[in-house]
């Protein structure tokens, strides 16, 4: 079978997802046509403060009684996670949105002076720079993890692998110590994490590489191994490149997250400590 073959092959697989995925999941995991849930998150909370403000002054107005703002921060954190209830968003934003209202009125009692809050800021923000819009947080693999993807590397010859969205950069490292005939990257969007991982690799004389950027910018077709652990919300348009792009033989490996509808060549059941890992031979 020719390159061109297995590359359209594998492209139809690509159509035959949309057939595997209700449309409605489809648009959700694309990302194109629905509400980030940062977004919809910001909006609960803004209509929910009118809401309540609105009722508050209504009952204040006809009954003449006054409530303290514990009141009112209570009656808006309820109200928020019941509303996220009803919305649809996932379990743990109902727990963002009870807790959050109750934070900033716990924290605006302690004065703290305002450049906590503007370091606070900036330091999330450099840690998890885009995770409002790709919905890929940083969360951290484990040794054990790396260790089987390890094992996974073709062992006759260097192998080219990158771990998408390398976080701290613990995976790489790990993998370039032990395979020094090969060539391994690590690419990451948000600038703390990359920072922290290039300092690492300088530290310990790792000749892993990592770069700042963006890996829907690279070209898959320079890898054999493709290593990614992100999210549910960024394996369809994953799978997508990695159709149109990968080498014939080459090796996506996913942590934790399936392609919906494309069954992955092999699972390694994980334990407590890590998730199942998804192997695709393109
Ligand atoms: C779940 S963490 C995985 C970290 C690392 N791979 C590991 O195994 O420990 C996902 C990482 O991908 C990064 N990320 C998300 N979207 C990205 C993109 N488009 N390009 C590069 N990195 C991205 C996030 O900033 C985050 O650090």
């Amino acid at each position: 079978m020719n390159k061109q073959f297995l590359v359209k092959r594998h492209l139809n697989q690509c159509v035959n997802v949309e057939k595997f995925v209700k449309p409605r999941q489809f648009l959700k995991h694309t990302g194109k046509t629905q509400l980030k849930p940062a977004t919809l998150a910001v909006l609960v909370q803004c209509s929910v403060l009118i809401i309540v403000l609105a009722f508050f002054r209504s009952v204040h107005t006809i009954a003449a009684v006054s409530f303290s703002i514990l009141d009112m921060v209570l009656m808006q954190a309820l109200l928020a996670a019941i509303v996220s209830y009803f919305v649809g968003m996932a379990r743990w934003w109902r727990w963002l949105h009870l807790s959050f209202p109750i934070a900033i009125w716990g924290m605006s009692d302690w004065q703290l002076p305002n450049e906590f809050y503007l370091a606070g800021f900036i330091i999330s923000l450099s840690f998890f720079w885009t995770t409002f819009r790709s919905q890929v947080p940083f969360f951290p693999s484990r040794p054990v993890v790396w260790k089987q993807v390890a094992k996974l590397m073709p062992k006759d010859k260097p192998v080219r692998l990158i771990d998408i969205g390398s976080g701290l950069g613990g995976m790489p490292m790990y993998i370039a110590k032990i395979r020094p005939d090969s060539t391994i990257e690590g690419i990451e969007i948000a600038p703390l994490p990359w920072l922290v991982s290039f300092v690492r690799g300088q530290f310990c004389r790792s000749h892993a590489i990592f770069k700042l950027g963006d890996y829907r910018s690279l070209d898959f077709a320079n890898y054999d191994v493709i290593f990614a652990y992100l999210s549910p919300a960024a394996m369809l348009v994953l799978w997508e490149k990695a159709c149109q792009e990968m080498k014939s033989g080459s090796l996506l490996i996913s942590l934790e997250f399936e392609i919906p509808g494309v069954s992955p060549n092999m699972r390694i059941v994980g334990n407590k400590h890590s998730p199942m890992l998804y192997v695709w031979r393109i």
